[in-house]
C-alpha cells in the first residue's frame, strides 16, 4: 500500500476505459484503437482525464511498449530528444508500434516543439505519439496538424454521479440538502475532476459531507467584490487576495469565475454590468498565458477600479 492509496483521486483513478467518463464518440474511437494508431493529442482543462486516458491507451487497450515523459518535469529538450530517439530507434520486440506519451507537452518552448516535430517525423515508422496539453493553442501548428485532437470534458451529470458513487463506497451518507450542496459544488468546479474529488475528500471528514461553509473561495471573492464596490483602492484589495491565496489554492481561474458569477448576478445597471464582465473576461483569457497569475489579477483589479470610477 503506497501513501497515495489514501487519496481518493488515486484510489478512484479509472483502471479501465469503462471507468473513465468519456462521451460515446470518443469511447468508440479509443476502444477500437489498434496498431494503426495515429498521433493523438488529448487537450482540455486540468483534471479531465488526459494523463489517465493516455496511460489506459497503452496499458489497457494496446498493451504495448511505451515511454512516458512529462515534458514539464524533464529539464531540456535534449534529454527528451535523446530519450525519444533511443527508445524509438529500436523496433519493439513484438513488432507492434511503440508509443511515446509526452504529458503536458504545452510546457515545451516553441524551439523544443520544433525539435519534437522533427523527431515525430523521423521515427513515425516505429513509434506513435500521444501528447497531452491543457492549452492546445500553445502547441505549434505543424505538431497539431500531425495529430488527431480530442478535447476531454467529462459530462457534468456523470461527474456528479461519480461523486455519489465515491461517497457510497466511502460510507458517507447524504441527505437531500447535502445532495443539493454536492450538486452546486460539482457545477462550480466542473470540469476539473481532480479538484472535485480532492475537495470531496476534504469535505467528507468524519463520514459527513459538508461543502457549504467550507467554500472559503466564495467568501474571499465576495470580500473582493465588496471592497471594490466600497471604492477601496485596488492596492488594498490586492492585499486581501495575497493573504488569502491558500483559500483558493492560488487557482486564479476559479477566483475569476466566482467574481464573474457575483457580478453577473448583481443588481448593476445592464451596461455597466456588461462592461465589468467584458473586462473580467479579458483578464480571465490572459490568465491562461501569463507567467504571474497574481500580477495579472492585480491588473484586473485596477481595470475594474477604473471602470467603477
Ligand atoms: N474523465 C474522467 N473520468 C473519471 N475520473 C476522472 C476523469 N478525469 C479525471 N478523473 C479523476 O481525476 C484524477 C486526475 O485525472 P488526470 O488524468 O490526472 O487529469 P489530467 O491529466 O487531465 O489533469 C484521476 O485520478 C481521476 O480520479
Ligand atoms: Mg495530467
Amino acid at each position: 500500500m503506497s501513501k497515495y492509496d489514501s487519496l481518493w483521486v488515486e484510489k478512484y483513478r479509472p483502471k479501465t476505459l469503462k471507468d473513465l467518463i468519456l462521451n460515446d464518440e470518443n469511447r468508440t474511437f479509443f476502444s477500437s484503437l489498434n496498431d494503426e494508431i495515429p498521433h493523438i493529442m488529448l487537450w482540455g482543462n486540468a483534471g479531465t482525464g488526459k494523463t489517465t486516458l493516455a496511460k489506459l491507451i497503452v496499458n489497457d487497450i494496446l498493451k504495448c511498449q511505451y515511454l512516458y515523459i512529462n515534458a514539464s518535469d524533464e529539464n531540456g529538450v535534449d534529454t527528451i530528444r535523446n530519450k525519444v530517439i533511443s527508445f524509438s530507434q529500436v523496433k519493439s520486440f513484438d513488432g507492434k508500434k511503440k508509443i511515446i506519451i509526452l504529458d503536458e507537452s504545452d510546457g515545451l518552448t516553441n524551439e523544443g516543439q520544433r525539435i519534437l516535430r522533427n523527431v515525430m517525423e523521423e521515427y513515425a515508422e516505429n513509434a506513435r505519439f500521444i501528447l497531452t496539453a491543457n492549452y492546445f493553442n500553445r502547441i505549434i501548428e505543424p505538431i497539431r496538424s500531425r495529430c488527431i485532437l480530442f478535447n476531454l470534458k467529462p459530462d457534468l451529470e456523470e461527474s456528479y454521479l461519480r461523486c455519489i458513487h465515491i461517497l457510497q463506497q466511502e460510507n458517507v451518507t447524504l441527505d437531500d440538502n447535502q445532495r443539493e450542496d454536492l450538486k452546486k459544488f460539482v457545477e462550480k468546479r466542473h470540469p476539473d475532476l481532480r479538484r472535485i474529488i480532492n475537495d470531496l475528500q476534504k469535505f467528507s471528514l468524519d463520514k459527513n459531507f459538508e461543502a457549504s461553509n467550507k467554500n472559503n473561495i466564495l467568501s474571499i471573492s465576495t470580500k473582493i467584490v465588496k471592497a471594490l464596490l466600497n471604492k477601496e483602492s485596488s492596492l488594498s484589495v490586492r492585499k486581501i487576495v495575497i493573504e488569502n491565496e491558500s483559500a483558493f489554492d492560488s487557482n486564479y481561474q476559479l477566483l475569476y469565475k466566482e467574481i464573474f458569477d457575483l457580478i453577473y448576478n448583481s443588481k448593476f445597471e445592464e451596461k455597466r454590468k456588461k462592461n465589468l464582465l467584458l473586462e473580467l473576461g479579458e483578464y480571465m483569457y490572459r490568465d491562461t498565458f501569463v507567467l504571474d497569475h497574481e500580477i495579472n489579477f492585480f491588473c484586473c483589479l485596477m481595470a475594474i477600479e477604473n471602470s467603477l470610477n
